[in-house]
Order: C-alpha cells, then structure tokens, then sequence
C-alpha cells in the first residue's frame, strides 16, 4: 500500500545513526519513489548551526555510506524533505517551535523518532506532550539500548507509557527488519513441509550465531557499561530465536506475532548461580588480527578501563520448556573481533533411525541453514550418492542465492522499519511485555557473572572465541556449524 503524507522528526539529527542508517534509508526510499511528496523529514540536534551546514554534513556522510547510490540528482530532491531545526531536545521552551512547524500539515501523520541517548527518552516524550504532539495518530519510536537491567527499562517504558499509549510505541530491533529474518518467516509458515519437522521429535539442536569482525569502534564508552549479552543478546538473538521457536500465529496481525513470542520468551528456562558456570560462556578478546590487520586487546580500546570484566563474546545453551521444545539446546553465540562477519541459524536434524549404508559418511544428519550476513542464503544440506560404482554418501546441499535469484538491491532493515512506522505497522516491533521478559532471562546470567570473581576467558581477536565456546557444545555431543 502506498505511504501516506508524513513528517518524520528525527531527534538526534546530527548523530552517528541518523548520518549512517537513518538518512541513507529514506534516501534509498525516496530514490525508489516509495515515499508520497507530502513527506517531510525534519532533523533536530544542536551541534550544526543552520539548514546549510546541516546539509553539508548529511551530504558528506551519504556520499560515504550511500556508495554508488548516491547521485547528485536524487540527493538534491531528497533535501527538498529535510529541514533542520537547531534544538536542544531537553529545553522545554524549544518545543513550541517544533509545535509550530509540524502544525503546518495537521493531517501529516506524525513519527517522534528518538535516536538519542534513552536518558533523554522521557524528558523529550513529556516536552511533546506538553505541546500537544502526543496526539492522534503520533508515533514514538525507540532505539536500545533501553535501559541497561529490567528496573531501568521498566522505569523508560513507564515515563514514555504516561504520554504515548502503547499503540503508539516503536521499540526497535534492527534485526527484525532484516530481510532474511522474514524470510524466515516466509519459510516456516509460507511451506508445508517445514513445519512438520520444527520441533524436538526431528530436531536435535539450534545454533544461533551473530559474530562481528570489528571491535568497539570509538563506541568504547558505552560499550564497557553494556558488554556483548547487553548489546546483542538481550535483543538481538534473542528475538531471532523467537522467530525460530514460536508457534504458528494465527496472522501477521501484531499482537498475534507478538503474543507469541512473548511465550516463548517466558519459557526460556531461567539460570540460577550454577546454571550460568555450566551454560554460559563469557569471553574478551585480547590481541591478535582482524581482516589481515593487527589488532589490539579490548583492554587496550579506547575508553575501556584496563582492568574491565566486560564481555566481548557470549555463548549461551538456551532451553525452551514446552512441548515442542522440550530438550533441544538452543546455543546462542555473538562476539566481536571475531574471525568472520556472520550471521546464520542452523537447524541440526536428528540422525536417521536406522542407516542401511556401510559407507562412514552417513554420520552427519540433515541441516537447514539460513544466512542472514554477509549474505543472504538459505541451504539445505542432505546426503546424496557419489556418483559411481560404489554406494558412498556425500553432503551436498540445496541453495537458496537471494541476490541470484530475486535480482534486486536488498533494502536495509531501516529501510523496512521507517516504511513500517509510516504505515502503522507494528509487527516487527517488539512491545512492552516481550522487552520486561527479556530483560528477566538476562539479568541473572548478569548478576551471577558480577559476582563472581572469574574473569572473562580470553580468546585472540580474529578467532571464533574461547575454547570453552566449543567445549559448551561438545560436552552434549555437538559442534558449531563451522566446526563440523
Ligand atoms: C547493534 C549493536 O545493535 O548491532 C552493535 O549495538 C552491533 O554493537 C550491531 O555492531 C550489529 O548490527 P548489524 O546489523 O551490523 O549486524
């Protein structure tokens, strides 16, 4: 459906994620002719002067992120929807401005879009509900972190919840607006032949890895606060695994998807003290190389305190309690300044009954494996026959090339969520109730870890992480898809 007039006001219009995801997505939109010409995007942050300046940062940053996308054409009727207001989103009085602007078109519908710091989160919902913007059909959407243990997201949630209905709450999760995440999907409830198989009966393990080739890039600060189960679990993988494990909903209606997952996240089986020594991994990279390069110890980063226990790199045994999932280990596993960038699920089948093969290569089962990074790919691995004389097994597999076969430029996960909030669309977001759970599996593998005195254990940066991260799968028996 075509998108209806709007104004996007981008709070933190001069940082680091309206410049390098944000802009680029509504440009890539713009230059495919998705956004209506009723669309204004109005950037507010106090670090740019005026209008002019402003535009010369966004144009420097586009030309970098945008690639060959970038042409000086449909860059300059894109600046046509960006107006730039200098405003201190903590001043109170600003806000009348703002009033002013967006008062222009009453019928434009309305997206508050909260790139800043989640401190700022509550003083800028208040100060739009003082002015009224809180009204009608306006949209709030927010970025993580929020909050950094479940008390401070609950108090962020309560302070946005006084002035925005929960309908009007965007919480963000990137990952969900990922094409291959919805492709999963597509996968699952768009064949048959699936979801006969999805559950413990055929299924043996579950493997999710998200693993990064670069370190905290300047973002050391924030980076030593949160750590890797902060910044990647408690969200990320976590609502991929929720796309993984829950039960069919009964349409793509928001709270249908939504309810969901919020079950599967309440059946996550909590860690006590001593579930956390045995299921848990926690690793820091220490020196080593990435992509060809030197690289140092996290220890050694920029704004990192020497001494700092923060994780690089978790793994995690994770297990659902219900019927479907009853004793299928969910191994969770993301890290930064690891040996590649990649993002995958890999579904692992039992092995067959019974083999009637002599040849040893009938060890390994069927494997479905979806890609999300680099690219986008979904392959099925089976055992076929060697051509030849003799009856020797080989595993090949069934691919599935998203760039070969549907040919076209893959939109970024912005790109689909911005669109989504325009139109209403809150399936890919994740409500209140599914962060507080989230929140609850997380926070004792936290608190275990701060009290204890084990260290992180170290790995090389350009590794796939400690040993103990395939130690945590061999003792059942299994080994990461890499590795075997
Ligand atoms: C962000 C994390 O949420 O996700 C970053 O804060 C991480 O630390 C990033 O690098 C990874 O996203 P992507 O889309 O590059 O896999």
């Amino acid at each position: 459906s075509s998108i209806q007039p709007f104004d996007m006001v981008l709070f933190g219009g001069t940082g680091d994620l309206v410049m390098r995801k944000l802009l680029p997505a509504l440009y890539h939109q713009h230059q495919d002719k998705h956004l209506p010409e009723q669309g204004r995007i109005l950037c507010l942050g106090r670090s740019q002067p005026d209008q002019a300046a402003y535009l010369q940062a966004a144009e420097k940053a586009a030309r970098q992120y945008l690639g060959d996308y970038f042409n000086d054409t449909d860059w300059a009727s894109f600046t046509g929807r960006l107006i730039y207001l200098k405003l201190d989103a903590g001043e109170k009085a600003a806000y009348g401005a703002l009033a002013d602007k967006l008062n222009e078109f009453p019928e434009h519908i309305r997206v508050f879009y909260l790139a800043t710091a989640p401190n700022l989160f509550a003083g800028i919902c208040e100060n739009l509900a003082a002015v009224g913007l809180n009204k009608g059909g306006a949209r709030v959407v927010l970025e993580k972190p929020l909050g950094h243990d479940l008390a401070s997201s609950q108090a962020i949630n309560a302070q946005v919840g006084k002035h925005f209905k929960e309908s009007q709450i965007y919480r963000i999760d990137h990952y969900l607006g990922k094409e291959a995440v919805q492709n999963l999907l597509a996968l699952r409830f768009g064949n048959t032949f699936f979801e006969p198989l999805w559950r413990r009966e055929w299924v043996r393990d579950v493997q999710i890895t998200v693993t990064e080739q670069v370190g905290v890039e300047g973002r050391g600060d924030f980076y030593d606060k949160a750590g890797a189960l902060r910044d990647m679990v408690q969200n990320h993988l976590l609502q991929l695994l929720c796309f993984i494990a829950m039960e069919p909903p009964a349409s793509v209606d928001p709270d249908a998807v939504r309810d969901e997952k919020l079950k599967i996240l309440r059946a996550l089986r909590r860690f006590g003290p001593q579930e956390v020594a045995q299921k848990s991994v926690r690793g820091q990279y220490k020196a080593g190389a990435s992509a060809g390069k030197p690289a140092v110890g996290y220890l050694d980063e920029p704004g990192i305190a020497g001494d700092s226990k923060t994780e690089t790199f978790v793994a995690i045994k994770a297990e659902i309690d219900t019927w479907r999932w009853a004793g299928v280990p969910f191994y969770l596993r993301t890290g930064k300044r690891m040996q590649e960038r990649l993002a995958e699920i890999v579904i692992n089948f039992q092995q067959v009954p019974h083999s009637i093969f002599q040849s040893p290569a009938n060890t390994t089962g069927n494997r479905l494996v979806i890609q999300l990074q680099p690219e986008e790919s979904v392959k099925m691995y089976l055992l076929a026959k060697q051509p030849g004389d003799q009856m020797k097994l080989k595993q090949v597999h069934l691919d599935l090339d998203f760039d070969e076969t549907f040919k076209s430029r893959r939109p970024d996960a912005y790109e689909r969520l911005l669109t989504d909030v325009i139109r209403g669309r809150l399936t890919l977001f994740m409500r209140r109730d599914e962060l507080d759970e989230a929140w609850r599996w997380v926070e004792p593998i936290l608190d275990s870890w701060e009290q204890s005195d084990d260290a992180p254990k170290q790995y090389t940066a350009g590794s796939w992480g400690p040993a103990a991260s395939s130690a945590l799968l061999s003792r059942d028996g299994f080994c990461w898809h890499e590795e075997g």
